[in-house]
């Protein structure tokens, strides 16, 4: 695949959800209910969504979960129209089982890639990267497109749902790649147990059974997983990536600091190594130009974006885990082998 632009930008917004809400108990529901709504949401046996990454949620991987029962996701966001219909075509190949593709709410083209998703008849759309538009959310939902997007916050995931969002995902700090600043524990107990409307999936740090189950029985709809599935036997990974993801620890997978706030920065997770220095370089230099008005906030924060999206390929795809960006959630730790995705969605829904 070419011309992928970087995946997954949370908003920075005010978080934290009214204290004096009513708190759900944890087994609000049986244990079955939410997860049930979720498969039904989804037209799956299994309410696992293998979350977008640039670069390795093209076709293989994308059938091989949906085939397995889960739920694929095409890393669509920063494709160009046509490449995004191809690949939805090639995924078509290989799979009757539904998947969904993920959009990027500020990629130039979004209208565009709207209306060919809705051409194509896709059934799920996942919306990264921001609080999409009124239009973005109306123009799915008329063509008969069911949509999931992250919500950050109480508050921005009742807006969504008040947009038609069909069902929400919260993605904690632990998860891989660009990530928000609250930990999956604490956007349960502030969003999850607060959502009773739409189903709720649960990402960021969910990589075995155990966590499975037990994100279900608070409520849970499902959960969206990454990290695990990189070192599924079908994903397209470099075998250095793969071996990089096998061999580290949970504490090698750390986020970027950001050194100016007149530079913000989305923080990154990846395993610590040279391509990390690397874009600490790059971030010094780019506030330097910022700081003597060579260069403008906007720009410089898009250049620094287009690394990261450089920086991944040569990494999950060349196979220069020195240099190249190594994203990985927290859940690295828990990655042991590489494991066709059918083994591994069945790991996942054991304990349920
Ligand atoms: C290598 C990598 C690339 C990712 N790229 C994207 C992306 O393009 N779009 C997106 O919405 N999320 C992206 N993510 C986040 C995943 O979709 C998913 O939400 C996250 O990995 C879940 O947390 P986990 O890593 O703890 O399993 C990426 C994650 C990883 C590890």
């Amino acid at each position: 695949m070419t011309g992928l632009l970087p995946g997954f930008f949370l908003p920075r917004l005010p978080l934290g959800a009214p204290t004096n809400q009513r708190v759900l108990p944890m087994n609000r529901q049986p244990v079955s209910e939410s997860w049930s709504k979720g498969c039904a949401l989804l037209g799956v046996r299994h309410a696992i969504l293998g979350g977008a990454m640039s670069w390795l949620s093209e076709r293989n991987l994308v059938a091989a979960i949906s085939n397995a029962g889960g739920f694929g996701v095409l890393a669509g966001g920063g494709m160009p129209v046509d490449l995004l219909r191809q690949e939805i075509h090639a995924t078509r190949a290989a799979t009757r089982q539904p998947f969904g593709v993920n959009l990027i709410t500020m990629h130039p083209d979004l209208p565009e890639l709207v209306r060919m998703v809705v051409e194509e008849q896709v059934g799920h759309c996942i919306l990264a990267g921001g609080v999409p538009e009124q239009e973005t959310v109306t123009a799915l939902k008329d063509g008969g497109v069911k949509v999931i997007v992250f919500a950050p916050s109480l508050a921005l995931g009742q807006r969504l749902i008040r947009r038609g969002a069909d069902a929400l995902i919260i993605e904690g700090h632990e998860a891989g790649g660009h990530v928000g600043p609250v930990s999956t524990g604490v956007l349960v107990q502030e969003i999850l147990h607060h959502v009773e409307s739409v189903p709720v999936f649960v990402a960021g740090g969910i990589a075995n059974g155990a966590m499975v189950a037990a994100m279900v029985a608070m409520g849970a709809a499902g959960c969206q997983v990454g990290t695990r599935f990189v070192c599924a036997t079908e994903c397209i990974a470099h075998a250095n990536f793969k071996q990089a993801f096998i061999r580290a620890q949970s504490r090698d997978a750390v986020v970027t600091a950001q050194f100016d706030p007149i530079l913000p920065v989305i923080p990154v997770r990846a395993l610590s190594n040279k391509g990390t220095a690397l874009f600490n370089q790059k971030q010094w230099q780019l506030i330097e130009e910022v700081r003597s008005g060579r260069q403008e906030r906007k720009e410089a924060q898009l250049e620094l974006e287009r690394f990261w999206v450089g920086a991944l390929r040569r990494a999950a795809i060349e196979g220069d885990v020195e240099y190249g960006s190594v994203m990985a959630g927290q859940s690295v730790g828990l990655v042991k082998s590489i494991q066709p995705a059918q083994e591994i969605i069945d790991e996942l829904v054991s304990q349920l």
